[in-house]
């Protein structure tokens, strides 16, 4: 049964403000040592057409395996989790790993509403789609970041029944140590004791599998990490001369994490007026536009314990962990 009437759009940034804080925030960044560029801007409709290639990539391995995962046990992740009222995804993308979660793993035909939370509207617009085709499914979308999308939902009347919050894609790779560790007790301070958190991690494993994740034969992650160059000239007026910038991607073993950068290949000089940057970047200076960090089983228990959750359960697959976990009193 297709219930198209039960998508709604609850949230989103006007067109001016979003550029007006995309404009702020690359001037912030980019004036930085080393230089740097915040990951969130790479999802414009061509960057997530881009990502969603990525994760078809062969080198590429973590959607595979968190496809996997639901795939096998989506019947044990949901049953830690009822009677379940709400689904929030942080970073939904194009919603395929919740579809097969609740197509596989849902019993009972309760109602469920989801809640979609995603800066991308193209990558919102195709979930919502796909997961609006769920029986007895409504689907909200909330344009915007992580934690305003949370906080809107937070404000929002809830049931007694359970919600859970789905974060993966290994998108708590992105930050750093603190601000994973910050980023989960916040999240954790809008859900109720017994609430889940599910969350995708990517583990560490050689050198050489990691580094052709995010450095792959075809240059598709190349164009993606290049593309918020592109969009910087196109949205904000700024003459990056593209074909002078390499993509880069670098294994910190210390650190734990791949590091994405944009290695500029021949001198030049930067004007963006609406960031009011101007600049000259020497041959061989980088931008730093991403940090994956990968982790280990017992980091990711410890990690959740230290944020105020239990851990309940953890799948592994291959290079991939998905944990359950649920908020403590
Ligand atoms: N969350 C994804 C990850 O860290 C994002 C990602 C995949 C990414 N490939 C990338 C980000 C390449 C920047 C560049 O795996």
């Amino acid at each position: 049964m297709r219930e198209k009437h039960l998508t709604q759009s609850a949230g989103s940034v006007d067109a001016a403000s979003e550029r007006s804080s995309f404009a702020d925030a690359v001037g912030y960044y980019l004036s930085l040592q080393p230089r740097q560029l915040p990951s969130r801007y790479f999802y414009d409709a061509l960057g997530s057409a881009l990502f969603e290639a990525i994760c078809r990539l062969p080198w590429y391995p973590v959607t595979r395996a968190e496809t996997r995962l639901p795939e096998c046990h989506a019947r044990a992740i949901l049953s830690h989790l009822d009677p379940l009222s709400t689904v929030i995804e942080l970073g939904s993308g194009s919603g395929g790993k919740l579809g097969l979660l609740i197509a596989l793993g849902r019993r009972s035909p309760n109602p469920l509403t989801v809640h979609l939370v995603d800066v991308s509207p193209t990558a919102l617009a195709a979930a919502s789609d796909a997961l609006s085709r769920l029986e007895a499914t409504t689907v909200v979308t909330h344009a915007l970041r992580y934690e305003e999308g949370m906080a809107q939902i937070a404000s929002r009347p809830r049931t007694s029944c359970r919600n859970v919050v789905l974060f993966l894609g290994s998108n708590i790779g992105n930050f750093d140590r603190p601000g994973a560790a910050a980023f989960l007790r916040a999240i954790g301070s809008s859900m109720a004791e017994g609430d889940g958190l599910l969350v995708g991690t990517d583990l560490v494993k050689s050198e050489r599998d990691l580094l052709l994740a995010y450095d792959d034969p075809l240059g598709v992650t190349a164009a993606f990490n290049r593309n918020l160059l592109v969009r910087i000239n196109r949205e904000l007026d700024g003459d990056f001369d593209l074909d002078a910038f390499a993509h880069r991607a670098l294994w910190n073993g210390a650190e734990s994490r791949v590091e994405m950068h944009l290695v500029c290949t021949r001198p030049q000089q930067v004007t963006i007026p609406a960031s009011g940057l101007d600049f000259t970047m020497p041959d061989g200076e980088s931008i730093w536009t991403e940090s994956s960090y990968k982790y280990r089983p017992e980091g990711v228990a410890a990690m959740l314990e230290h944020a105020g959750f239990l851990v309940v359960a953890q799948w592994i697959d291959g290079g991939f962990a998905l944990t359950l976990a649920s908020r403590s009193a």
